[in-house]
This record gives structure tokens, C-alpha cells and sequence, in this order.
């Protein structure tokens, strides 16, 4: 059996008999001697052969990479000179005294070591292949070691693990659902759940309190670098509590996280207003390790003859936001250009900027076309405000709220990269006081879904729906939203009135008359939060994509190519489940 992890060895073994199993990383035959790096699970190791065991020498010549091998040895220091001070095992080396060849293997698609080159198509074609590189091991390690120290947190807080069924019918987080045909039910289908919301809450109508689940949830929408089809949620909810405690409850269980599994110390989260957010940042997800913020200019450009700017500081939908990038002025024309291209992107029109050489010297010691519009006065009063100083370039946004915060907020990430402003480490923050609806094609839309308590009364609601706030909080970490959460509504009248001000009134009480007959049988307050656990491993790792921390992702177009799924199915499988293709 296993003596050790080829990875687990140290100086502190020299001298012992060793039985290893692992891949052959790499074969390197130095006359006369021939050196096998054996990895396995926990790193790699040096694995030494020569003629005086001429079997195994044999052998250790004929094998190749990632051939599976058996290797009794013994340990020993490696000799002066040929220390490798980057391999954890790089002090000692593995004697080999017997090798058992347990395996052979194809030529693989590519190279460990060389996966950069090979794309990630290759990569997820051979996922396995993929995991057994050392960096896809730790990230599915962290992941192991994450879940296990949550878990411990909130077994420790009281909280109970309950599994949720997967066919079920369509929860409500404004995806579109996986649809599962039923065969036993003619013509009807399961959705898998889009998160296990209504579930959670039937939990604590049964007197359950506390409530968690690692919860596997499953969402058709357009992916992106942070989406997945399927993906995973730390889901929790409890009751007779309120925002204060699920926060506070959040916040310490990230922090014991980080601390465990990356032996961080996480800050204190600082707490902002939806509003504060959009105005400050331009997002309700903001990168507070970037120092840049926008600043509101609208009442000093309401008079100004520059119709670009005056149209929107007098319009109560509109705003003017100016944007400093320090030390932006050092860069090339071509680039301060880029931008303007860059935040069309986000429906802006243009972006005016001033680039500022001598502070000193006002509007003289700037360069704009847009100068001539602004009297020295408001050139002073920007100056103030913005707080300008001698090589910054200040970049202008002038249109509706939401144009104005999605280019400006985009830049502001872009600049923050650009000028290398972005600070180490993690900031997190929360954001709280969401609006209950927004207004989408003149529809109201849940902001975050339809079962969050409004901070208003149900008469308030209905007199004037737009302008509710909701009791629901989001968890933000560097410019990510790592989860969301509210308290919930545990009363017919509200869920009814919230139903009522979606226009979904009637539709509702069919899909979700059985939360509404729940609520009537004595539904205490209660409410939770649920954080991508993708998202957070994502931020943890350092890296750019949700792809990199799950064991098998899917692609953009939410294929499986390793296992070519989604698949054609037999005809007399269509049959069975009532579906005919059109
Ligand atoms: P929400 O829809 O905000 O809330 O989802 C919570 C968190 O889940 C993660 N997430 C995703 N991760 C990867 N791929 C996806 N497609 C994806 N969609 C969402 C995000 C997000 O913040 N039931 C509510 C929670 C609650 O109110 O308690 C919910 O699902 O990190
Ligand atoms: P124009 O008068 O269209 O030549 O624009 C003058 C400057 O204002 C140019 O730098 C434009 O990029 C910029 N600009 C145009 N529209 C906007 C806008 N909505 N917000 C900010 N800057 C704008």
C-alpha cells in the first residue's frame, strides 16, 4: 500500500522505504541514469533509476508521460548542487528500487505544462487530462476545503443541511428554466430549480428556524465569465430575524473562509446605499479597491451653452458626471480615444474630457474643446470639485442616470486597470436599500424577486409601487457580486399586493398558490441570503472565469464537450415522454 503523497515528501524522510503510485510528469534520461518526475494528487516528486537495478531500469527507459506507475524506493538527499529550491519536494529525491508499470497512456492531447497554447475547447474536451495539472488540483482542493469550512460554520451557528428536490416547478430568479419532460404526466414538465427560494422559505413555515444547503441550481441565460448554466449556491435562510443578523452572520462566515482556506484576515464590510453605490461608483457592484468615483456636476452645467451637457443637468432622469483619472494625461491620444469608443459600448454618446496640464493657471492650463463652453467661474467651481490636479484628465458623462453610471462605471473599471490604481488584496462591501422594481419596457420587474418585503406598507406599494425600497442586501467582493439576500414577505396581503404590482396578479396565484396558501398557516418573518459559491472560489483563486474552479463547466453555448451533452435522444425515448420534434 501507499507510504506517502509524491508530493508529501521532505528532507524529514530521507532514509526511508517509500511506495508511491502516480502519472509520469516527465522522463529525462541523463546518461546512464534516468530521472522520472512522478506526480500524483499532492505535487511531484524525483524519482531516480539506474543500472543497478537493471529490471526497473529497463522499464523506467520504455515508459512514457503519463504512463501510471507503482515505485518502491527510498528516500535520499539530492546531491550539492542540484537542490531545487522551486519544488516543494525540491531538497530530496526518491532512490528507485522496484517499478511496476500499472498503466500505459495514449500520447495526451497536450502537454501539462504546455496547456496556455493548447485553447480551453482542448481543455475541456480532455477535462481530466486538465485536472490533473497541480493549478486545477489546488483550485478543486480550495473548493473541497470551502465548502467543508462552511459547512462546519454554520452546522456550528445552528443551522440544519436540508436537500431540496431538483424536479420541481419553476422558481422565479428571471432566468429561463431547465425544462424536464415528465413521462408518467402527458404533456407536462419538472423545471429544475433556478435556486431553491420557495423551498427555504416552506422550510421555515415548518418550524425549521435555520436552514442551509451547498445547492445546485440551474439557469438558462446568456453566460459570461461569471455564469454557468449550472452552478452553486451556499443558500441559507432563517427565522425571526432581520438584515442586521443575516449580514452579520454572512460577514463572519467569509471572514472564518478566508481565514481557513487562504489564511486571510478579511476587513470589516463597509456598508453602501444602492444609491450611494450608482452615484459614487456607477454599479451596485463596485470595485472599492479602486479609488476612482464619479462626482455629480449637474447644477453647475445647467446653464452652460453646451447643449450635451445642459440637456441632461435639467432633465430630473438625466446626469452629469465627471470622472478624475489621475495621471492620465501621460497617456498616448490614441488611447484617451480608445475611450470614447469603449463607453459607446454602454449607449454613451460621446465622452467629453479636459485634460489638465497647470491647475494653476485655469482654463488656460487646460486642453478641451468643450473650454469654450464653460465660463471661468464653473471651470473654478469644476476644479474644487473634482478636485483636479496637474496631469489628470477628467472624462465627462451627460445623459439619463443609467447611461450615465453603466459607461462611466465601465471606465472606471478600465481606468482603474489601465493606471494600475487597483489595490491588493480583498474588498468587500455590502449594498443595501435596493429599489423593490424597476422599470423595464414600461413593465415593473422584481429587482431582486418577487418575495422580498417592500420597506413600505401595502398601501404604500400600491399608491406608489416605483418608488418602494426593498429589505434585500447583495455581498460585493472586488467589483463582483458574490450574493444576494432580503428579508422576505410572510403575509398573503403583501405577497398579493407584490404579485399585483408585477401585473402577474392572476398568473401567480396559479404558479405560486401553494407559497400563498403556506403564508395563511402561520408563516413566521424570516429571510436569507444566497452566495455563488462559483463566484466566491473565483475570487479567492484570482482568476478570471467561474470555468477555472468547477471540476467540469460547461462552454458559452452551454455544451459539455467532453461528454458532447446536450445530446440527440432515441425515438421511442420521444416517444415514451409524449414529445415530437417539430
Ligand atoms: P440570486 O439570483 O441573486 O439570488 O443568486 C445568488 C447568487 O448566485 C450566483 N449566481 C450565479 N453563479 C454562477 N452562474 C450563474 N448563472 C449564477 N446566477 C446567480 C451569484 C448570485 O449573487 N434565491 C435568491 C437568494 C435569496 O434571496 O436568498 C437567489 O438565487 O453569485
Ligand atoms: P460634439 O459637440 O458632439 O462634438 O461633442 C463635444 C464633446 O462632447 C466630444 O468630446 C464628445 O465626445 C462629447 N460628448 C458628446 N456627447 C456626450 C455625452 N452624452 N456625454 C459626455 N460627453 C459627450
Amino acid at each position: 500500500m501507499r507510504t506517502h503523497y509524491c508530493g508529501d515528501i521532505r528532507s524529514s524522510d530521507v532514509g526511508a522505504s517509500v511506495v508511491l503510485f502516480g502519472w509520469v510528469h516527465r522522463r529525462r534520461d541523463h546518461g546512464g541514469v534516468i530521472f522520472l518526475d512522478i506526480r500524483d494528487r499532492a505535487g511531484i516528486v524525483q524519482v531516480v533509476y539506474d543500472p543497478d537495478t537493471p529490471e526497473s531500469f529497463a522499464l523506467a527507459d520504455r515508459v512514457r508521460n503519463e504512463f501510471v506507475l507503482g515505485i518502491k524506493g527510498r528516500v535520499r538527499p539530492r546531491p550539492e548542487g542540484t537542490v531545487n529550491p522551486d519544488m516543494h519536494t525540491g531538497e530530496i529525491e526518491v532512490l528507485g528500487l522496484e517499478l511496476e508499470l500499472l498503466n500505459s497512456s495514449d500520447t495526451p492531447p497536450f502537454q501539462l505544462d504546455e496547456y496556455t497554447e493548447v485553447g480551453e475547447d482542448i481543455r475541456l474536451r480532455y477535462r481530466y487530462i486538465d485536472l490533473r495539472r497541480p493549478e486545477m488540483q489546488e483550485r478543486i482542493r480550495m473548493r473541497s476545503r470551502a465548502t467543508a469550512a462552511v459547512r462546519h460554520f454554520l452546522e456550528s451557528e445552528g443551522f440544519l443541511e436540508i436537500e431540496t428536490p431538483m424536479l420541481t416547478r419553476a422558481t422565479p430568479e428571471g432566468a429561463r428554466d431547465y425544462l424536464v419532460p415528465s413521462r408518467t404526466h402527458r404533456g407536462k414538465f419538472y423545471a429544475l430549480p433556478q435556486s431553491p427560494q420557495l423551498f427555504k422559505q416552506l422550510l421555515m413555515i415548518s418550524g425549521m428556524d435555520r436552514y442551509y444547503q451547498i445547492a445546485r441550481c440551474f439557469r438558462d441565460e446568456d453566460l459570461r465569465h461569471d455564469r454557468q448554466p449550472e452552478f452553486t449556491q451556499i443558500d441559507v435562510e432563517m427565522s425571526f430575524t432581520d438584515e442586521a443578523q443575516i449580514m452579520d452572520l454572512t460577514e463572519r462566515m467569509l471572514t472564518h473562509l478566508f481565514a481557513e482556506v487562504l489564511d486571510v484576515q478579511l476587513p470589516p464590510f463597509p456598508v453602501l446605499t444602492w444609491h450611494e453605490a450608482k452615484r459614487d461608483y456607477g454599479s451596485d457592484k463596485p470595485d472599492l479597491r479602486n479609488p476612482l468615483k464619479l462626482v455629480d456636476v449637474a447644477d453647475l452645467m445647467r446653464e452652460v451653452d453646451f447643449n450635451v451637457f445642459r440637456g441632461p443637468a435639467n432633465d430630473p432622469e438625466g446626469r452629469v458626471a465627471a470622472l478624475r483619472a489621475p495621471g492620465a494625461g501621460r497617456l498616448p491620444r490614441s488611447q484617451i480615444d480608445g475611450y470614447t469608443d469603449f463607453v459607446k459600448r454602454y449607449g454613451a454618446k460621446g465622452l467629453a474630457y479636459i485634460k489638465v496640464n497647470a491647475v494653476a493657471e485655469g482654463s488656460k492650463g487646460m486642453q478641451s474643446p468643450i473650454l469654450k463652453f464653460l465660463p471661468d467661474e464653473i471651470v473654478e467651481a469644476l476644479v474644487e470639485r473634482v478636485g483636479m490636479e496637474d496631469g489628470d484628465v477628467v472624462f465627462f458623462g451627460a445623459d439619463i442616470e443609467d447611461v450615465v453610471n453603466e459607461s462611466l462605471g465601465a471606465l472606471r473599471d478600465l481606468l482603474g486597470s489601465d493606471l494600475d490604481l487597483v489595490g491588493e488584496g480583498f474588498a468587500p462591501c455590502w449594498v443595501i436599500d435596493f429599489p423593490m422594481f424597476e422599470k423595464v419596457d414600461g413593465h415593473l420587474h422584481p429587482v431582486h424577486h418577487p418575495f422580498t418585503r417592500p420597506a413600505c406598507s401595502a398601501e404604500e406599494l400600491r399608491a406608489n409601487p416605483e418608488n418602494a425600497l426593498a429589505h434585500a442586501y447583495d455581498v460585493v467582493l472586488n467589483g463582483c457580486e458574490l450574493g444576494g439576500g432580503s428579508i422576505r414577505i410572510h403575509t398573503v396581503e403583501m405577497q398579493e399586493q407584490v404579485f399585483d404590482a408585477l401585473n402577474i396578479g392572476q398568473e401567480a396565484r396559479v404558479k405560486f398558490g401553494f407559497l400563498l396558501d403556506a403564508l395563511k398557516y402561520g408563516c413566521p418573518p424570516h429571510g436569507g441570503i444566497a452566495l455563488g459559491l462559483d463566484r466566491l472560489l473565483m475570487v479567492m483563486a484570482g482568476v478570471s472565469s467561474i470555468r477555472e474552479v468547477m471540476a467540469f463547466p460547461k462552454t458559452q453555448t452551454a455544451s459539455c464537450l467532453m461528454t458532447a451533452a446536450p445530446n440527440d435522444v432515441d425515438e421511442h425515448q420521444l416517444r415514451e415522454l409524449h414529445i415530437r420534434l417539430r
